[in-house]
Formats: C-alpha cells, structure tokens, sequence
C-alpha cells in the first residue's frame, strides 16, 4: 500500500510510519517511530475511500473503541488512533491510523513448523497465555470471534499477545449477557453453532476457537477445513472415528481429554475458561516459564531448525555471531531488539544496513534480484498462484517486489508479497528474498515459501547454513 500521489502518512501521537511489517491489502500494518521518546510501535492503516462504506467505518470505530479499553499482558496494547478524513485539503492520506505496541517477535505460528508443531511444554505455555488473554477480555464483557493463527503474535520478550479486534463484540452490558447473531470468522476456527441459523452464545465460541489453536500448535495445522460434515475431517470427529487417525491417536491422555472438552460440538457441554484453567494439562509442570530468552525462542523454533527452515533464513549468521550492540537505525528498535528477537535471527546485515524483518519466511540465493523474482515468478505461476503482472521497484532499498495471491489447503485464501533486495557479505552477492504476508494462515504461508525454495527452478542457487 504505497501513500497516493503528493499526501503523506501523518505523525500518530509522534510516531512517524516506517517500513511495511505485513499486509498491504484492505489494512496495512507499518513500524512507527518516535524519535523524541526513542521507541517503536506499529501502526494499523486502513485507507478511507470513496468506496468505504458507513458499516466499515462503524466497525474501525468498534475495534478502536474496544481495543483501546483492553489493558492486559497477554493482549496487544492499543496505544493511540486518529482518522484522517478526506477533505480536499489535507496533506494527510485519509484513514484510519491505529498506534499500537510493536509485536517484536512477529507471529506466533511464523516460528511453528507445518505439519509438526511445538512439544507439549511448549504449547502448554503459549495455552495458558491465551486463555489468560481471552479470560481478561471475556472479563471485560467482549469476545473476539477471530481467534486463529494470524491474529496471535510475539511481543520482543516472546510473550504471546491477542491482536485484532476486528470482529469482537459486546456480548455483556450493563451486566446483561446478550447472544449474538452475525456469522463470521474463518470457516477452520469458526465453532459449529454459526453454522445453524439462531443466535449463538459469545464465550463459548471463542473457546472453540481457542481449542483450534491448540491443535494447531501441537501438530501445525488445523483440525478441519470447517465444522460441517462437508468436511470429511469434521464428519469423522463426530462419529468419533478421527481419534483412531493420525495425529489424533498420538495424542496422549490429558491433552486429548482437554482437546475434547473444548472441541464439545455442543456449547452447553463445552469448558468453559475457569474449567479449562482448572484442567490438569493447563497445570503440568513445566520448565519453560523459567526459560531465558535465548533458550524460549531455540526451543520454539525447534522444528525449524530440524526442517532446516532456520539454516535457509539466515545462511551466513549464526545466533551467536550477532552483534548485540549494533544498532539497527540509531535508537528505532527500542525494546524489540531484545535477546528473544536476536535468537530468533529477526535482525540481518542487509545491503541497506542492519534489517528487521519478523518474518523467517525468507531466503538468500546467488543470482541477482531481477533474476531470481523472475524464476519464483514462474515458477509460482506453474503451481497455480496468481502473479501481479506489474513488479514493484522500492528505490530506497534498490528492491523489487511482486504481489501472490492464491489458496491454501484448508481453502482459505493466503496473499503477500515476495521481496528481493541486493545482497552482499563476505565476498558473496546475490539476493535477499523475504515472503511478507497479507492474508492468511501464517503456516500455509510457509508451506508456499518451502516449496519455491525446494523448487527445481529457484533450489540451485539457494544459499544455505555450511
Ligand atoms: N502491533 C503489531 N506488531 C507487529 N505486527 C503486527 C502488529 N499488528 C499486526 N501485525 C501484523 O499484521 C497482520 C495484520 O494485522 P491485523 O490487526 O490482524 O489486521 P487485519 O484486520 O487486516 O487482519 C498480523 O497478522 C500481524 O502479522
Ligand atoms: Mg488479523
């Protein structure tokens, strides 16, 4: 999302906009600065248009209403918002401006491997993290209805925090709890009583949610591609024959017992949070609370490193060898570049200086940028993704970038952008290429960028980890 001809992005309670972190579709989130202070943010943008409708505008305001009262450590803080409207006159680029705490360590599921996951220590705290959001939020008289991978992220400490109240609701006021009646969210994560016509309870639909993400740290993807029997995976779940199935049946006794008391199809039966909280699985004991820094994010990315993920986003650098004290530019990462952040390999010598990039989804090659997009290009193209025809050039990094847009496996539709920049160090030149992500699972994501890098096209020039 480049700013229309001749206007600028504001200032937001001081903080200039920055370099794009993910989107760049109907919302755009960017890192923010402020100088002054010395400290970082991201800031949401969604454009208002002659096309913005009255309802969009009605549901921005719920969210900055919403999100700004949400004051929790397991919930992004909301710091600041300012609409821009169009006027004729202003300098500004019309919209909506969210300011919010920068998710240093990016998404959550950025650092899971498809199809593997986190071990049960693991997914236990990152579990209880999101119950202890989801339960302050509820305490609060508001569900989330969007809980799913992408909407779960990391702040620079590695503590998980609930972004995107888009979609929430006020399902208690004035101490009155009232049901709801719109449909929405995502069919894999949406609970089974939206799919009939009455109007559904607010928490356990969340819960459900909840439930879907637990599957999905434990074995890296999701259950089911929605919960109706046309789905084959959901039909077996309700006979029961599932649990006889990979990976079900490697599912041990209290981790299944919990999976099946929040997956309860019918919301009356479901767990609520306080009985989830209570349950055994929640309450083992666990070394990982008393992780360090760098020892939480080795072991979150443990299946990267045995997939070899790890050794491809940064080939020439390990952990160790970072320079703990350089700066990226001058002050701007603040808090981010923490321990955590450094593990995690977020931070890279690129030809325009010392980058930042959440994202892992990235890779080194030998040939030159133009090159290399033009092979990914094809090859993407071959596999069924749509290619924006037009390549983007961004002069200050002397990149070029094309927009993906296809769908996953669950039938959910994933879009981004594939960057490539120069890239030079220890006598070596070739590209940089970074996968940002627009929409979708952040693991189908991944699963994309694997099978370009694995490509026959683009997998010989590839630089990886000696
Ligand atoms: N505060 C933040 N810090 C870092 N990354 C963020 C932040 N907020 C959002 N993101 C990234 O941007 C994506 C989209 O933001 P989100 O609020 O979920 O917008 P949308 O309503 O478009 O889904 C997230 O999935 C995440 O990757
Ligand atoms: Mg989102």
């Amino acid at each position: 999302m480049s700013p229309p001809t001749n206007r600028k992005y504001p200032p937001i309670a001081g903080y200039e906009l920055g370099s794009v972190i993910a989107g760049g579709g109907f919302s755009c989130v960017f890192r923010a600065t402020n100088a002054e202070l010395r400290s970082s943010a991201a800031c949401k943008v969604v454009l208002i248009t002659p096309q913005t409708t009255p309802q969009q505008r009605k549901e921005l305001e719920k969210e900055i209403k919403v999100h700004s009262i949400l004051k929790h450590a397991n919930v992004l803080e909301f710091m600041a918002a300012s609409v821009v409207e169009e006027n004729g006159k202003t300098r500004w680029v019309p919209g909506y401006y969210m300011l919010m705490e920068l998710a240093a360590g990016g998404d959550l599921f950025d650092k899971i491997a498809p199809e593997v996951g986190i071990d049960h220590d693991m997914a236990q705290h990152y579990f209880n993290q999101l119950i202890s959001g989801l339960s302050f939020i509820h305490g609060q008289g508001i569900c989330h209805r969007d809980l799913k991978p992408e909407n779960l992220l990391l702040s620079g400490a590695g503590v998980l925090k609930v972004a995107d109240f888009g979609l929430c609701a006020v399902w208690r006021h004035k101490g009155q709890e009232r049901k709801l009646a719109e449909r929405c969210g995502s069919l894999p994560y949406v609970a089974p009583e939206l799919s009939l016509p009455d109007p559904y309870r607010a928490e356990p639909v969340d819960v459900w949610g909840a439930g879907v993400v637990l599957f999905t740290l434990l074995f890296g993807s999701t259950p089911w591609d929605e919960p109706t029997t046309h789905s084959p995976e959901f039909a077996s779940y309700v006979t029961g024959e599932i649990l006889r199935q990979d990976p079900w049946n490697r599912i041990n006794g209290d981790a299944l017992d919990l999976l099946l008391g929040i997956l309860t199809i019918d919301p009356t039966k479901r767990l609520n949070i306080t009985q989830i909280r209570a349950h055994p699985w929640c309450n083992r004991s666990s070394q990982v609370p008393q992780l360090g820094p760098t020892a939480l994010a080795q072991r979150l990315t443990r299946g990267l490193q045995m997939n070899g993920d790890m050794a491809l986003a940064e080939p020439e650098m390990p952990a160790e060898d970072v320079d703990m004290d350089e700066e990226d530019d001058g002050f701007a990462m603040g808090g981010a570049k923490s321990q955590f952040t450094q593990s995690l390999m977020l931070f890279s010598q690129t030809q325009s200086g010392m980058k930042y990039t959440p994202n892992l989804t990235r890779f080194y090659a030998s040939i030159s940028p133009s090159q290399l997009l033009t092979l990914i290009a094809q090859f993407l193209i071959s596999i069924g993704q749509q290619v924006s025809e037009d390549v983007h050039e961004d002069k200050r990094t002397s990149g070029v970038s094309i927009m993906v847009r296809g769908k996953d496996t669950r039938g959910l539709v994933m879009a981004g952008w594939v960057e490539v920049e120069e890239f030079s160090r220890e006598g070596t030149r070739g590209s940089r290429c970074v996968f940002r992500r627009d929409k979708g699972n952040p693991l189908s994501w991944r699963l994309l960028w694997k099978t370009v890098v694995n490509s026959p096209t683009v997998e010989p020039f590839v630089l990886k980890r000696r």
